[in-house]
């Protein structure tokens, strides 16, 4: 795999036009293009059709999360669509995760959501999660990979501070993809647990989520560009050549 095929770029836009622009403009810089809520409640369907014209592949980034009938079917209404991967909450336990496996009937990687990047270990008690049980996100994490595994999902989406234990704990297989990357001169923003591309691909990342630190750029190809430089690195420098 290109290093620049471990960018999932996050299409954060509200319109039609604007998905198709930065996916025009990345094509060739990025291998993903991750269709999230705000776009996707805002145009449907009709922006997958849209952004696969790219001929990159999609991330369906819908973050299911309901009884395990509801995500079943909408499982069952999003793989039809033609995704690469789509996404569902593990907080409610494995019998949703189930729920949405068994919904996939297309060919896409489901992958569960551990703990969101935006949330830091103060927010655990917030959220109503037992701190002496779960004392950090990465304990809550290898929980919820866990369900996620057994639920028979293909991989996980958690923080670069934990890759390297979901991979050491799950194996090479369970794929592990990584939102919250920042490099050194980029605005954190509402992210909490961030790590830079390098970090994350080092310490194991299959792909990396980038929204903000590209779309942002002065000149985003640029951007992407310098990423996929550090990817290419940490690959090198994992495999020691
Ligand atoms: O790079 P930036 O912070 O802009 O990217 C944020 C993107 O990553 C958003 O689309 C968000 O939904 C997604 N994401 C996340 N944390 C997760 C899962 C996805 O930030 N755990």
């Amino acid at each position: 795999m290109d290093p620049k095929d471990r960018i999932i770029f996050a299409l954060d836009v509200p319109s039609l036009s604007e998905a198709e622009k930065y996916a025009g403009m990345l094509k060739d810089h990025v291998g993903v293009f991750k269709v999230g809520l705000e776009l996707f409640v805002a145009c449907g369907p009709a922006v997958i059709e849209a952004v696969k014209k790219s001929g990159q592949g999609i991330f369906l980034d819908m973050k299911f999360h309901d009884i395990p009938e509801t995500v079943r079917g909408a499982m069952r209404s999003a793989s039809a669509l033609g995704a690469e991967f789509i996404t569902v909450h593990c907080d409610e336990g494995g019998a949703l995760l189930k729920a949405a496996v068994e919904g996939n009937t297309g060919s896409a990687k489901v992958l569960g959501v551990t703990v969101l990047t935006s949330l830091s270990d103060e927010s655990l008690k917030e959220i109503g999660i037992d701190t002496n049980k779960y004392r950090t996100p990465l304990d809550l994490v290898l929980h919820r990979a866990r369900l996620a595994k057994l639920a028979g999902c293909a991989g996980v989406v958690c923080s670069g501070h934990e890759v390297d234990s979901v991979k050491n704990e799950f194996g090479p297989d369970f794929i592990v993809v990584t939102p919250g990357i920042r490099s050194s001169g980029d605005a954190v923003g509402d992210q909490k647990r961030v790590v830079t591309p390098y970090e994350a691909i080092y310490n194991g990342a299959d792909y990396i989520v980038v929204g903000r630190p590209i779309r942002k750029a002065h000149d985003p190809r640029k951007a992407a560009e310098l990423i996929a430089r550090e990817i290419g690195k940490a690959l090198k420098d994992r495999r020691g050549d």
